[in-house]
């Protein structure tokens, strides 16, 4: 009976506590852990040597250890909360950055993960220079190598009306899980865990052979933005846009029950973001190290 009451609390205080918190974490940890493992493999020698100075020492040489740090400092630093994504009004599917570009909460126009990132790359290329930067270069390290990830996370990208399928509730198989978090995670582990044995590292591994071989072709263009200058985050947010309506909205509305069908015709897509996640992070930091950006901001 004892136990049978604390269980009950606990049912009654779990999913409160989950509502109650901030609903800005763009992939798991281990989505954020793959991106940046992906990155740091790609690093030129000058942007591999400034990632280690700029790194703490506990990280040993380790960015992925830290590609996680802008989820865990909100209550520090709660401006920064609305970096984490950019949300399109009610079921419109191409993102518009003079129009959502927006910390809706406050009603400031020019905050969201789009300019985040500009703003970050833009501050590390302090790096380096004479005169002692005004920013804090970890942070300004730390902050991009989370918010690449988020931003390639098609529901970061998603509707403001459910706050980027935050408030869809689905079925995952017979589990109760809200449609943001299938997105960060859910997809995810269970790939992870049905096809390479659980195993993290198998899956990366597995995800690197396949940005050398099956999307090879494409690697060259994801590095580059067309013909603007890198970083162009408007564009990875149009395309998670794109791929919210086309995949992660589409057959998954309140209450449906998502099973094989969406899994497996929705796992490449993650697989491929997660990619162009980490491939770009790495384009971008060998630029701004190598000094070969041009920033017009
Ligand atoms: C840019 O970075 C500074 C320093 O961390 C921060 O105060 C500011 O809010 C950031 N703005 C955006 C849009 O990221
Ligand atoms: C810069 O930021 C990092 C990460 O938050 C922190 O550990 C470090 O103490 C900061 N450095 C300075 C000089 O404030
Ligand atoms: C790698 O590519 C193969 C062939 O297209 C695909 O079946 C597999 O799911 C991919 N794995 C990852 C982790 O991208």
């Amino acid at each position: 009976m004892g136990q049978y009451s604390i269980h009950h609390q606990l049912v009654a205080i779990v999913p409160l506590f989950i509502l109650l918190l901030p609903n800005i974490h763009g992939w798991g940890d281990d989505g954020h852990v793959i991106v940046c493992k992906i990155a740091q493999a790609r690093l030129s020698e000058a942007a591999a040597e400034a990632v280690k100075k700029l790194l703490p020492i506990s990280a040993g040489n380790d960015l992925s250890t830290k590609c996680s740090w802008a989820d865990h400092v909100h209550h520090i630093y709660p401006w920064a909360s609305a970096l984490h994504y950019a949300n399109t009004p009610e079921a419109l599917c191409s993102y518009k950055n003079s129009r959502d570009c927006v910390d809706y909460k406050k009603g400031i126009k020019g905050r969201c993960v789009v300019a985040a990132i500009n703003n970050y790359t833009t501050q590390l290329l302090e790096y380096g220079s004479d005169t002692k930067s005004r920013y804090n270069l970890t942070q300004s390290l730390f902050f991009p190598s989370h918010f690449m990830g988020d931003i390639h996370q098609p529901l970061h990208c998603g509707f403001l009306s459910d706050n980027g399928g935050n408030a869809i509730t689905v079925r995952w198989y017979k589990r109760k899980q809200n449609l943001h978090h299938i997105w960060d995670s859910t997809i995810l582990l269970t790939e992870v865990d049905k096809f390479y044995d659980s195993d993290m590292d198998e899956f990366i591994d597995a995800l690197q052979q396949n940005i050398t071989k099956v999307w090879a072709d494409q690697v060259e263009e994801w590095e580059n933005c067309g013909d603007k200058d890198l970083p162009c985050p408007a564009t990875y947010a149009s395309e998670s846009t794109i791929d919210a309506c086309k995949w992660a909205y589409k057959d998954a509305t309140e209450g449906s029950v998502l099973n094989d069908d969406y899994f497996l015709s929705r796992l490449p897509i993650v697989n491929m973001r997660l990619a162009q996640a980490g491939v770009r992070l790495a384009a971008i930091l060998n630029r701004v190290f190598e000094k070969k950006l041009a920033m017009s901001i």
